[in-house]
């Protein structure tokens, strides 16, 4: 019997950056730490002040910054009401943001320094959350040693791998795996030559999947599905390549495909979705079992996910639950990960003909293919809210499923959600350089009312 084909993010809450041993499939699934090097101890803070300085003083602006260059502080914006050439005003008000939190021993010296030497200083807000990245290229930064799975393969007796006594395979996922290591943002992805049993394994599983699509798959799918076999080297007898994939997924909708090693905490998963990054395996499930894998493989991100992917408002979809995780605390990442795997990976929706499935978990498992639309599973309209409450099992056909009205739906409810969340700072991605910014939220309402006088 075909049994779940895939999982991905993962459930502990210990960061896994420096675990001594490798986390479990389960713990790597329900971590919602980093394992980005050092990330743990990182952080980011950020601290808004308001100090008010002498407009007739020269020198006046570097008395303010030199305390924060002493302390060791990064400034990191200045800007100040505006001054016309006829004020009279004897003082300027001057905004800063700093990388330090107001919590820390730095600030601790450096604000009384400015309450003492300045006729005001106030702090306008201060936060610090987990470290986050704010360009595609910190992506590097992920330590892809300490990943579950990839070339360890475990061996659960809940979840057995077809291949942990195949010595052959357990080389080739070392191999496979020390290619996605070294890959670095911006290179083009290894070539992979398969062997004639790992081609075997992708032609099985193809012959079984594709057949059900038409009948079970949404349409947005199956328009791109054909695309793909043009243009992106899909096809029964032949593994796709990565780059090839990538190449095309970004010509569509700008996502890119990175390879990873093994399994990503939810976190780092999420993280990646915000700069339109998806992270894929590039090693294939054992072959004495082609219809069954207990960690997502080649056949889950490419058939599953990739062609989804290429749809404008299910990749905006996608990108949004990257934005909500940037940043995000625990708690948030943990709910953040249920809304992910109702959505993205076990999603359904509403079509024309019926309802069809759009999650990755299901177009890239025959059997769940199948049985969520058998009547025999309970169907609850998408709702990010009841979603991001609800314990999934890991093992097991999913016993529920959320049917989204349609993605531009599913956006909007998922919009409700991300905006109910207490983050501290408003979050702008820009895509010509595909980078983030943030902005203290108090700061933020703050300079909207300032005063255009002084
Ligand atoms: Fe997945």
């Amino acid at each position: 019997m075909l049994r779940r084909s895939f999982l991905r993010i993962c459930s502990s809450k210990q960061a896994a950056a420096t675990a001594a041993a490798k986390p479990s499939f389960a713990e790597q699934y329900a971590s919602t730490g980093s394992n980005v090097k050092g990330s743990n101890l990182r952080g980011r803070a950020k601290t808004s002040l308001q100090v008010s300085l002498s407009a007739r003083k020269p020198g006046a602006l570097l008395d303010l910054l030199t305390p924060f260059r002493e302390a060791g502080i990064n400034v990191n914006n200045i800007s100040n009401r505006t001054l016309s050439l006829e004020s009279s005003a004897k003082y300027l008000t001057i905004y800063l943001d700093v990388d330090a939190h107001i919590s820390d021993d730095r600030m601790k010296k450096v604000i009384p320094f400015l309450e003492s030497n300045f006729p005001s200083a106030t702090v306008i807000g201060s936060w610090q959350t987990p470290w986050y990245p704010t360009e595609a290229a910190h992506l590097d930064l992920l330590d892809q040693t300490t990943l579950a799975a990839g070339e360890d393969l475990m061996d659960d007796p809940e979840n057995p791998h077809p291949g942990f006594h195949d010595e052959e395979y357990k080389k080739r996922r070392k191999e496979i795996a020390e290619v996605a290591r070294s890959y670095k943002h911006g290179q083009k992805i290894a070539h992979m030559n398969y062997t004639k049993q790992e081609t075997e394994a992708w032609t099985a599983v193809w012959d079984v999947l594709t057949p059900l699509f038409p009948s079970h798959a949404c349409k947005q799918y199956n328009c791109m599905l054909p695309l793909f076999a043009e243009n992106a080297g899909f096809c029964r007898t032949e593994l796709p390549q990565l780059q090839t994939v990538s190449d095309y997924l970004e010509a569509t909708t700008g996502f890119i495909v990175r390879p990873v090693a093994g399994l990503l905490s939810s976190r780092d998963f999420f993280n990646a979705f915000a700069f339109r990054v998806f992270y894929s395996t590039q090693y294939i499930r054992h072959h004495s079992q082609p219809l069954y894998t207990p960690e997502p493989d080649l056949v889950h991100e490419i058939v599953g996910h990739v062609p989804m992917l290429a749809n404008p408002d299910f990749a905006d979809f996608c990108q949004m639950i990257g934005f909500a995780s940037i940043g995000a605390s625990d708690a948030v990442i943990e709910e953040l990960g249920r809304v992910y795997w109702y959505s993205v990976e076990f999603g359904l929706c509403k079509q024309p003909g019926g309802i069809r499935a759009y999650g990755a978990g299901l177009l890239s498992s025959a059997g769940e293919l199948q049985y969520c639309l058998s009547g025999k599973a309970e169907l609850l309209p998408w709702d990010p809210f009841v979603a991001a409450k609800k314990d999934f099992p890991i093992t097991k056909y999913q016993p529920t499923y959320f049917v989204a009205e349609d993605f531009k739906d599913a956006q909007v409810k998922l919009q409700k959600w991300m905006d109910a969340q207490d983050r501290p700072f408003n979050l702008t991605y820009q895509p010509y350089t595909k980078k983030i910014l943030t902005f203290d939220k108090s700061a933020a309402s703050l300079l909207e009312d300032r005063p255009l006088f002084n």
